[in-house]
């Protein structure tokens, strides 16, 4: 190169340089779409699934693309979960599916556990009125009626296109002949292997007798896959009057009380799924279609959405202090209302159309100081009779499905506790839910998740525990945008406010929303849960000035798993949450 050569170059160098450093500042007066490192979401141009589990996403989406809509493949994901992932994915739990079709009608189909005939207020409490310690979370007495089958099979006949056997037989199979144990699946099963231990038939299957499953390892069940065989030869109801029904009322015999099973064929046979409408509202102008009771999550998710729509979350910024303190108050409050006024819409009477009026929430924001902490002993509950004419409009599993019709399911669903009640079914190998502890097991004190619940959720038979879980579905000018739900007890309803908020006012892909780092306040004990890495030092000592108080120790929350319409193209976007690994899978 000669000189005059490198003089024009270093020229047009430093002129380049210059422009582009001049440039810089103009690039923040317009509007740009900001991208925060995060993965891309996986794409797929017809259908999408997203769960904690690559091979219940993957038979999910073979049912999709043999012809199978949402609601098809969202049951085969839910059985299929099952099998994959023993700790929340169940055929003895229960749950929670919000489904909106493409013509626009949207439900929701409750498949929550119930109260056996046996169950009353004070069954897990001593002669003296105080808790016997585990009764409500491990053994036989922690089981509701298992919900799961019913509502699965319910949904599938009524919006599904195929058959119940045509959807089970993934899942008959991935227990017969087995499938690799992944990373997730081991490090589950070996953190929970002190109360799997507690009981011999769990030990055999889940731990392999005390020789845990490594990684790699090809884990079979055949008691399970032969539930499934028989389900598929004699249809779900199987489950409720069949052997299986006989199976689990023969391992309740074991249950102490008073020489009677804890659950009966009779309980089974009862057992019924609800489909109810779903509670709706705006934020920001999207339609937000999401659960109802017996599930707290929709109601405290509008409560917290109507209080936070007054403030402009956007200009305070993601993750800034003041928009941290904001969303903490707003659910500190719906935390508090939730504790006195939700239970089983079939037993008490919930003020539903109070808790999420707009009316409801300005008087409730109004208690807000902007700027200092409120202490939750001076919050207490609200008085939401006066808005009910106000015609306005730790472990658990969520995944998300949508078809290429735009049909979308929104399915969350659980055994209550990692693994549940810890109790596998001699002979059916699959594990019961501990359920009951969602009930207030003495009303005013604390359960398992640290949560105090009044006797709107008192225990009785045939009832139906108050949930945490909040499968959300979220829309855009009438269409179809994201739809998202997690486990994570109390959590999830401020996991599923945080993504929403993240998305809606702070413009983020459905994966960014998720990955997001997330905090969690519910009202008692009075204190801030966040993550690992998940508050600045800053943000946390400003938060600590305004009064706020903090766990000792930040830990991971929830398991998001969403999936949104990309605006221009209507590809499907999969968001698949990196705190347990989950996957998205597209076609
Ligand atoms: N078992 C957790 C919930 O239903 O909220």
């Amino acid at each position: 190169m000669s000189n005059t050569t490198k003089r024009v170059f270093s020229f047009l160098l430093c002129l380049a340089l210059f422009l582009s450093l001049s440039a810089a500042p103009a690039t923040f007066t317009k509007p740009v779409r900001l991208r925060a490192a995060s993965r891309p979401p996986a794409r797929g141009q017809h259908g999408m699934v997203s769960s904690v589990s690559e091979i219940a996403s993957q038979v999910g989406v073979d049912v999709l693309k043999r012809g199978g809509n949402a609601i098809d493949a969202a049951v085969a994901v839910g059985l299929a979960l099952a099998v994959v992932w023993p700790s929340a994915g169940n055929l003895g739990g229960g749950g929670f599916m919000v489904i909106r079709l493409a013509n626009g009608k949207a439900t929701a189909i409750d498949y929550r556990e119930m109260g056996p005939a046996a169950a009353h207020r004070n069954v897990y409490l001593d002669s003296k009125g105080e808790y016997i310690k585990e009764s409500s979370t491990y053994g036989h007495k922690a089981a509701g009626v298992p919900g799961t089958v019913a509502g699965l099979s319910y949904a599938l006949e009524k919006y599904g296109k195929l058959k119940w056997a045509d959807v089970a037989e993934p899942s008959r199979k991935l227990a017969a002949e087995g499938f690799p144990v992944w990373h997730q699946l081991e490090r589950s099963l070996k953190g929970a292997s002190n109360g799997l231990s507690r009981y011999p038939e769990t030990k055999r299957i889940f731990l392999r007798n005390g020789k845990p499953y490594e990684a790699g390892e090809i884990f079979k069940q055949p008691e399970l896959a032969a539930v499934f065989a028989r389900m598929i030869k004699e249809g779900p109801g199987e489950f409720y009057h069949g052997k299986t029904a006989q199976l689990i009322e023969a391992a309740m015999r074991r249950a102490a009380n008073g020489g009677k099973p804890w659950m009966t064929v009779e309980d089974l046979k009862n057992y019924k799924p609800v489909e109810r409408e779903p509670l709706r509202t705006t934020y920001r102008g999207h339609e937000i279609i999401t659960m109802p009771p017996p599930s707290s999550g929709g109601v405290a998710l509008i409560e917290m959405l109507n209080i936070l729509e007054r403030y402009d979350l956007k200009a305070l910024g993601a993750g800034s202090s003041q928009e941290a303190h904001l969303k903490v108050e707003a659910m500190r409050r719906a935390f508090a209302d939730r504790a006195e006024f939700l239970g089983d819409p079939d037993f008490v009477k919930v003020p539903v159309a109070g808790l999420t009026s707009r009316g409801y929430a300005d008087k409730v924001a109004a208690t807000i100081d902007p700027q200092r902490a409120s202490t939750s002993e001076a919050v207490g509950h609200g008085d939401p009779a006066a808005y009910m004419s106000l015609k306005e409009s730790e472990e658990t599993t969520h995944f998300t499905v949508v078809d290429k019709d735009g049909n979308v399911v929104s399915n969350t669903y659980t055994l209550n506790d990692s693994y549940g009640n810890k109790i596998t079914v001699e002979g059916a190998g699959f594990l019961l839910n501990n359920e009951m502890d969602d009930f207030a097991p003495q009303p005013g004190k604390p359960n398992f998740y640290g949560l105090i619940q009044g006797e709107a959720n008192a225990v009785a038979a045939r009832k139906r525990p108050l949930s945490s879980m909040t499968p959300t579905i979220v829309l855009k000018e009438g269409k179809l945008w994201f739809a998202v739900g997690s486990p994570g007890g109390p959590t999830i309803i401020n996991t599923v406010l945080q993504v929403l908020i993240n998305v809606i006012d702070h413009g983020m892909d459905i994966q960014r929303a998720i990955d997001w780092p997330r905090i969690h306040h519910q009202w008692m004990p009075d204190q801030i849960t966040y993550e690992p890495y998940g508050l600045s030092p800053d943000v946390l000592n400003r938060l600590k000035e305004m009064g706020h108080k903090f766990v000792d120790r930040p830990r991971n929350m929830g398991d998001a798993e969403g999936i949104m319409i990309e605006d221009k193209t209507g590809v499907r976007l999969g968001g698949r949450d990196p705190r347990l690994d989950g996957h998205s899978v597209g076609y």
